[in-house]
């Protein structure tokens, strides 16, 4: 990649510059450790989504969720909050208790059940209020970095993130990554890629993540060059495909295409049936584990010659040893399919945005979000 500068999350190097993005549902504790063998513990593997109130409240779901295993450092995990005050404790309650060595703010969150309270990707749009959010949590954290993830905007008529950028800088935010969508576009289109390199030109002081559309290392690799952002966050690429946090060390360590991993079925199904086991051991319950792991079967085995009927089936197994027996049934010699290359995951966009009444008539008002803002916590 020729002379590149290391990128740091405040005292942390992150190298290669590749961060697994925050999923709600998929990025907990298993599915890091999986990413993050492949890469050989290289890169940083963010938390899903954990909501700043339940975890002042100590909720029990949610202090499951910022479980992390042992091998995880920095421990890195994602807040999503509305109110300055309870994103201040929580970040507090983080950075006291020794729960984790990074924090990520997510403001871009498109679900409409949290942008209708003003939430997510809906925020940034009240200048005042992100101020007050990020300043909470910058002095709430100590010496913990704090970084931001946010979208464009609300639509192309409301972008925020150039204004953003600049208060996350302000504020003292250690980096931003940005995915070049609008809330409006949900996961539909292309994601805009100059819009990264906008950011980085705008916000010379602090480094720019490039987030959107990686689907391949190759992808990982154009994104840094088209753009001069100083790392990658990426999401749907690697669902069903942990290996590719391997593909990321490879191309950022000049490996190239031969590095990349290529697997048979026979050695995707070793995966799939290691993922649902740790889903298991963190769930405390193996049937539980299976039944989370179902959400991942169509990515594992998109591609492959599997037939509908079987991949049912595989979709509703309930025990490993279902899960193994109905995986032995295939033809596990099948190689990496070129139809398993490209989009996985969401990919259909959205035209109009819920919002509170009255939001985007003054972006500069200082408006106080309800509590019930955060009573939805289905990331994105
Ligand atoms: C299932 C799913 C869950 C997501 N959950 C979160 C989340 O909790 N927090 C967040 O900031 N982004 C979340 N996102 C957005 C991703 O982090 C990422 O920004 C987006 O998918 C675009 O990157 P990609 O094109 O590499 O997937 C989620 C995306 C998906 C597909």
């Amino acid at each position: 990649m020729g002379a590149m500068t290391q990128l740091m999350y405040g005292p942390h190097a992150v190298d290669p510059p590749v961060v697994l993005a925050p999923m709600a549902g998929i990025t907990n504790a298993p599915f890091r450790t999986l990413c993050r063998e492949f890469a050989r513990g290289r890169g940083l593997f963010v938390s899903e989504m954990i909501t700043s109130r339940a975890l002042v409240e100590r909720n029990d779901k949610t202090m499951r969720l910022i479980h992390f295993d042992a091998g995880e450092k920095p421990r890195s995990l994602q807040l999503y909050g509305v109110d300055p005050g309870t994103v201040g404790r929580a970040v507090r309650m983080i950075a006291d208790e020794d729960l984790a060595d990074h924090i990520d703010l997510n403001f871009g969150c498109p679900v409409p059940k949290v942008t209708r309270r003003g939430g997510g990707s809906a925020l940034p749009y009240k200048r005042p209020l992100l101020r007050a959010i990020l300043r909470e949590a910058v002095a709430g954290a100590g010496a913990l970095p704090v970084t931001v993830k946010m979208r464009k905007g609300i639509d192309d008529d409301h972008l925020t993130y150039l204004d953003a950028g600049r208060i996350a800088v302000e504020e003292g935010v250690a980096a931003i990554a940005l995915h070049g969508r609008t809330a409006a576009q949900h996961y539909g289109g292309q994601a805009d890629w100059s819009a990264v390199a906008r950011l980085k030109e705008a916000v010379p002081e602090i480094p720019v993540l490039g987030n959107g559309d990686i689907w391949s290392a190759d992808d990982a690799v154009r994104m840094m060059r088209e753009t001069g952002c100083d790392g990658v966050v990426v999401g749907r690429g690697c669902l069903g495909r942990p290996w590719l946090f391997g593909d990321l060390v490879a191309a950022f360590d000049g490996r190239g295409a031969e590095g990349y991993a290529r697997p048979t079925l026979g050695e995707v199904a070793e995966v799939m049936v290691r993922h649902a086991t740790l889903l298991g051991e963190w769930l405390g319950d193996e049937a539980r584990g299976v039944i989370d792991f179902r959400k991942h079967v169509a990515w594992y085995t998109k591609g492959f010659s599997v037939g509908s009927d079987l991949r049912g089936r595989l979709a509703v197994a309930a025990s490993l040893a279902e899960l193994s027996e109905l995986l032995g049934t295939l033809d596990l010699t099948q190689r990496w399919p070129a139809g398993a290359d490209g989009p996985r995951g969401r990919t259909s966009g959205r035209n109009r945005v819920s919002l509170p009444d009255g939001w985007l008539a003054d972006p500069w008002s200082a408006v106080a979000v309800g509590a019930d803002a955060e009573s939805e916590t289905s990331g994105g």
